[in-house]
């Protein structure tokens, strides 16, 4: 693939030897640069108007398993190299050839233009198989010959010899491969199987010396050497060196001579084998000094500058069988224009016939037209740090100590801070303490700071008292009660009977102080708790009893059982007995600082209803507690609401014990006006007490206001609030009750102080308690009552008689007035007796009676004239017997036409009373009947008579 697009490169390339200039217009470097970034930092790139074809570059890559840490490093290493190419010769082109070899197979073969491709073959390379040692390096090498260009650039990777060097017709192949492409073979072997003087070894050593190449055995660490090398011989062109001597020695001292040409701007020594001393002398027979690139006790590289022409000799002195190549090598950036002017500032100039060579110095990168400074720092390989940490410069770096190290001589060594009070920031009375690379200050005991700052810790003195802790900051302390400041647990995992299977929970970042609370228990047990238990493995108890009120914070041991130890670890808590019955634990991680250890819980000691109904549990102003719950939160005094009911016969205020508590109040800060009367009710299930007020005029200070429609009730609470401090204050806080009521028959019945009626208690089935009364009215609204214990009328007056039933649920049925009649006595059963309704009916032989409601509703009302039913008797009661009638059952309207009505037989009758009504005239009179109406009450009293017989 891509092979005749890469020959056609090849041939267009192969002759130019100059990268630049060709157009003429880029007269100064930087107008056709680009700047980008690599692992350099930013370096400039070109935009190159001629590419130049360079020696293809093969890798020849060991997948086998044990190759695996060398990939790691090869794949930085290779990344870097590249970059760093191509930042010297911005205008070359390559093949890129990518060739594996594994055991038993070898290949795949991957073939790429552009060093990114490469670059990404060469990182999804994955090392696996193999197993033995030596492996496929020749099979790998004849199939990466056969696959690359001529004067290619071969690199083998690997870390073992070479299984297959006997096969006489392989490395016979690979020989003329070698011979007809001028290719050269590297080795980078960072392994050995065997011996170096193996056959499987040396096979490597004689296919470098044949093709003027090399063997790297390096340590992985020292790969960065090789690529230095190969750095330099991969940025120039194709063609661009000649092979000028090679030699192959036995050990001691041998010399050799050759004639170098004057086109060669550098020449590289290449020594194979152990090698004592090295001497090169030029034509002059002056020693040159050789800039080296690798000396290693296996081989060095060494690089000539200028070489003058003439004859050179060199000279070595070798401990072994050794082999040694010079290569020469031509100018690469050479000026178009022949100027040194056209150097970067930060490049050299050489000229030599007529062309001027600009390479970037030391420190810098790039063609030598554009150079730009190398952060020496980016890579290990790339410094010589071995001290402190590596500072790039510009063209340079510089290795600087570490804070806390001052560079003595080429070593970084600690500064003792405390030797001197300039080097350290310790406070004055604290003790400096020197540490390699560091210092730490400490403050004296006794004293509280973090040894820059001390000061006295007053909390030394115990300035809070017994129960309380010390908390001190920075130029104060601070008194805490851990009875009202600590965190509470509730989890009911913690109880020793707790039945959950979860048991890693754990302790060992609980550091303050805790309540226990909850379905768990309230208190540590203090007897050995179970392992496995307390939801947790290693669970932890009180090793002691809990302190009384009095002793205030005290220390106790806690123990973890495990082990079949119960108490394997140990350490210090303390505790606090709390008013309110309950402990506060200090604690601090636990006994063995790792999990799963836990803190239990005594089951025996829960606690139940903490909190009342209208409170919760909540932490608030820092401490947990028993709270009002949002709803019923106060602040002050005008905060309490009090719930007001008006009920038929009282009204009734309703507080929360919560609002009142909060405020230091309590059910005996109240008072009715009327102190005598006081319904206090206490409902602990609401936490609320209630306030009621009978509506009674006259009655517990109640005040009534009265217009034509409504009634308005009023009455007034007081609480006394004692305020905190030295001077107690008396401050008043007045809850003004009112409810308004329409006017009934009832409710008028209690604006009067002393109404006169009568009541009796019924009860129908599922209605509840109801009452029914009977009153006498002054008018036909019958909302005017009469007062007093006895009621006088003259003859000529009207009565009101009103019936009605109230509470329990009544709305089925409505009141009927089956039977009312009038008696001298307050005995029903009296034998006198003047029926006013007679079976539901009116007596049709009184005209003055009216009934204006019977059976219609929950009232019943009727009217007549005093005289003709009191007769000539001084008192006179009334009385009714009432029934209930379900109206659901048909209607209870009693039909008074003559015919009947509604059997009332099942009914039951309830039976009502009221009076004495006293006739006003009997007595105004002496004793006498009136003269106009003498005839009419003796009628009338005869027929009260007849009336009775008939009953
Ligand atoms: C020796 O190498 C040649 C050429 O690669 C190959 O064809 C032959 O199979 C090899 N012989 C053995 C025994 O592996
Ligand atoms: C250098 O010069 C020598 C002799 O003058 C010649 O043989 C050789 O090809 C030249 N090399 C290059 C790369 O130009
Ligand atoms: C060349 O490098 C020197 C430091 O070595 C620096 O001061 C100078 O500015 C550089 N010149 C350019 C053009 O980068
Ligand atoms: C509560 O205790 C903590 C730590 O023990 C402390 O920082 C804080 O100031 C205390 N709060 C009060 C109100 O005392
Ligand atoms: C409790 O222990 C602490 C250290 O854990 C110690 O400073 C303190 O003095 C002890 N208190 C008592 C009353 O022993």
């Amino acid at each position: 693939m891509g092979n005749v697009t890469m020959y056609l490169l090849y041939l267009t390339c192969i002759f130019p030897l100059f990268t630049r200039g060709t157009t003429g217009q880029t007269t100064t470097s930087e107008s056709s640069s680009i700047p980008y970034s690599n692992s350099y930092g930013t370096i400039v790139q070109k935009s190159c108007a001629v590419q130049t074809e360079s020696s293809s570059l093969t890798y020849l890559v060991d997948t086998t398993g044990s190759m695996y840490d060398d990939f790691l490093q090869l794949k930085i290493v290779n990344s870097w190299l590249l970059d760093r190419v191509t930042a010297r010769f911005p205008c070359g082109v390559r093949q890129y050839t990518m060739v594996e070899f594994n055991d038993p197979t070898v290949g795949p073969v991957r073939i790429a233009e552009s060093k990114k491709v490469f670059g990404d073959f060469f990182n999804s390379l994955v090392a696996t198989g193999g197993g033995d040692c030596p492996e496929l390096a020749m099979q790998g090498l004849e199939l990466a010959l056969q696959n690359s260009p001529p004067s290619s650039f071969i690199l083998v990777l690997t870390d073992a010899s070479a299984k297959d060097y006997y096969n006489t017709t392989l490395i016979n192949n690979i020989y003329s491969l070698i011979a007809s492409t001028q290719s050269q073979v590297f080795f980078l072997i960072t392994g050995l199987c065997g011996s170096m003087s193996d056959p499987d070894f040396l096979v490597y050593r004689n296919i470098a010396a044949a093709s003027f190449g090399h063997v790297f055995q390096v340590s992985l660490s020292d790969l960065n050497k090789v690529f230095n090398y190969l750095d330099f011989t991969l940025s120039r062109p194709s063609n661009s060196s000649e092979r000028l001597f090679s030699g192959e020695y036995t050990a001691g001292n041998n010399s050799g001579t050759f004639p170098v040409a004057d086109n060669y701007t550098s020449l590289i020594i290449t020594t194979d084998g152990v090698i004592y001393s090295i001497r090169v002398l030029g034509p002059d027979s002056i020693p040159l000094q050789l800039k080296k690139i690798i000396s290693e006790t296996w081989g060095s590289m060494y690089v000539v500058y200028n070489p003058g022409h003439g004859i050179w000799t060199i000279i070595i002195y070798a401990g072994s069988q050794y082999s040694i190549r010079v290569e020469g090598f031509t100018a690469v950036n050479i000026s178009a224009t022949a100027d040194c002017s056209e150097c970067h500032p930060n490049a050299t100039c050489e000229e030599s016939f007529g062309s001027v060579e600009c390479r970037c110095r030391d420190g810098f990168i790039g063609d030598g037209f554009t150079c730009s400074d190398i952060d020496e720092c980016a890579y290990p390989w790339t410094n010589n740090c071995s001290y402190g940490i590596c500072q790039n410069t510009f063209g340079s770096y510089t290795c600087v100590c570490q804070s806390g190290f001052t560079l003595s001589g080429s070593a970084c060594i600690d500064i003792n801070e405390c030797a001197s009070p300039e080097l350290n920031r310790c406070h004055s009375s604290a003790s400096c303490i020197n540490y390699y690379g560091y210092y730490s200050c400490v403050c004296p005991s006794g004293y509280f700071g973090d040894g820059f700052h001390c000061e006295v810790d007053e909390c030394r003195n115990g300035p809070c008292g017994l129960g309380n802790e010390c908390i001190k900051s920075i130029g104060s302390y601070s008194c805490s009660d851990p009875c009202t400041n600590h965190t509470v647990l509730n989890e009911p995992w913690r109880s020793t009977s707790s039945i959950y299977d979860y048991r890693y929970n754990c302790d060992n970042s609980k550091n303050g102080w805790y309540r226990f609370i909850g379905s768990g228990g309230v208190r540590m047990p203090e007897t050995c708790s179970p392992e496995y238990g307390c939801g947790t493995l290693a669970s932890i108890w009180l090793s002691g009893s809990h302190p009384r009120l009095s002793d205030g914070i005290v220390n106790r041991t806690v123990c973890s059982s495990w082990s079949a130890n119960c108490c394997l670890w140990s350490s210090t808590v303390q505790i606090k007995a709390c008013p309110g019955g309950y402990h506060v634990y200090k604690l601090q991680g636990t006994p063995y600082n790792h999990c799963t250890l836990s803190y239990c819980t005594d089951p025996s000691t829960v606690v139940n209803n903490t909190c009342a109904a209208d409170e919760e549990w909540k932490l608030k102003d820092g401490s947990y507690g028993c709270y009002c719950k949002d709803k019923y939160a106060v602040t002050g005094v005008a905060d309490i609401r009090p719930d007001l009911t008006c009920n038929v016969y009282d009204m009734s205020v309703t507080f929360h014990k919560c609002q009142l508590k909060t405020l230091s109040l309590d059910a005996a800060s109240v008072t009715l006006k009327d102190s005598s009367c006081f319904g206090l009710h206490d409902d602990p299930s609401t936490n609320t007490f209630t306030i009621r007020s009978q509506l009674q005029a006259g009655r517990c200070g109640l005040q009534i206001n009265k217009n034509e429609t409504h009634a308005i009730y009023k009455n007034t609470l007081y609480f006394t609030v004692e305020s905190t401090g030295i001077i107690t204050r008396d401050e008043e806080l007045v809850v003004t009750l009112s409810c308004s009521y329409p006017l009934d028959m009832l409710i008028s019945l209690n604006t009067v102080v002393n109404p006169l009626f009568g009541s009796t208690n019924i009860s129908v089935g599922g209605t509840g308690q109801l009452t029914a009364y009977m009153a006498l009215y002054k008018d036909n609204s019958y909302l005017t009552p009469y007062e007093g214990s006895e009621v006088k009328l003259s003859s000529k007056s009207m009565l009101y008689i009103g019936v009605f039933v109230q509470g329990g649920d009544t709305s089925q049925y409505v009141v009927v007035m089956k039977n009312c009649y009038a008696t001298p006595t307050a005995n029903p059963s009296d034998a006198v007796k003047y029926y006013i309704i007679k079976d539901s009916c009116p007596n049709k032989q009184d005209s003055t009676i009216s009934v204006l409601e019977n059976g219609a509703s929950r009232k019943g009302r009727l009217s007549l004239q005093v005289f003709k039913f009191v007769g000539n008797y001084t008192n006179v009661y009334v009385h009714c017997a009432i029934s209930l009638c379900d109206v659901t059952a048909g209607s209870c309207s009693p039909s008074c036409t003559g015919f009947g009505s509604r059997s009332a037989a099942a009914e039951e009758t309830y039976q009502l009373k009221v009076g004495p009504i006293i006739r006003e005239d009997l007595f105004t009179t002496g004793g006498c009947i009136g003269p106009h109406v003498p005839s009419a009450l003796l009628g009338s009293v005869l027929l009260l008579m007849i009336q009775a017989l008939l009953v």
